[in-house]
């Protein structure tokens, strides 16, 4: 059963790099990047750990904290973390769980048979802290993801559950946001500012916070 927006995400518990992990414990009440890899020791793989490893700290800011799986054992993410570091100089530095009965990855719809047998494909999941799910992204084994968007779409997520406003196409932290159309335009005005107003329906304003 697939995962859609705004379910709960399940809880499981599993081994990892970092020892035993019982999800919902180790997640407590702070945001989760939960993504999937298709196999340990592979082109793409490597180097899209090691790009979320060196990005680790961007995600500690936003209070996000990251967790990658794949249907591999155990022995197979430890022995593929040097090779990781050698390729990319970034230590593995969030926890890899390992799927090999597949139970998470089941959970998560993470195995998509007519593209890939076996093997997780790409997924990402932004899991809030009341642990409901903000994002979901599939992408095939022979695409590598762009973390940089990844990050962009948390920010615009935490500004939208924090504030009255949503985000425009391709916007970036720091640019015009869009004031909620339930306000009037002197309510917005208030709330936010002044207002660029391009159609009663799209009223640009500062972004706040
Ligand atoms: C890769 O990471 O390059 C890869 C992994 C599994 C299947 C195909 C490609």
């Amino acid at each position: 059963m697939a995962i859609r927006l705004g379910d709960k995400a399940p809880n499981f518990s599993a081994e990892s790099t970092d020892g035993h992990i019982d999800f919902y414990d180790w997640k407590g009440d702070s945001w989760v990047l939960l993504f999937s890899h298709p196999k340990d020791f592979t082109p793409v793989c490597t180097t899209e750990l090691g790009a979320v490893a060196g990005l680790k700290p961007e995600f500690d800011k936003r209070g996000v904290k990251i967790i990658g799986i794949s249907v591999d054992p155990l022995d197979s993410h430890q022995g593929w973390a040097q090779d990781i570091e050698d390729v990319t100089g970034n230590a593995l530095s969030f926890p890899l769980l390992a799927d090999p009965d597949h139970k998470i990855a089941e959970a998560f719809d993470m195995i998509h048979p007519n593209e890939l047998a076996t093997l997780t494909v790409r997924t990402v999941f932004v899991i809030a802290p009341d642990n409901t799910v903000k994002l979901t992204l599939t992408y095939p084994a022979s695409t590598g993801r762009n973390w940089q968007e990844i990050l962009r779409a948390i920010d615009s997520i935490q500004l939208t559950a924090n504030h009255s406003v949503s985000t425009p196409s391709d916007w970036k932290p720091g640019e015009h946001v869009i004031a909620a159309p339930t306000f009037s335009d002197e309510e917005a005005e208030a709330k936010f500012g002044p207002l660029d107003k391009k159609k009663d329906y799209l009223r640009f304003v500062s972004q706040p916070g």
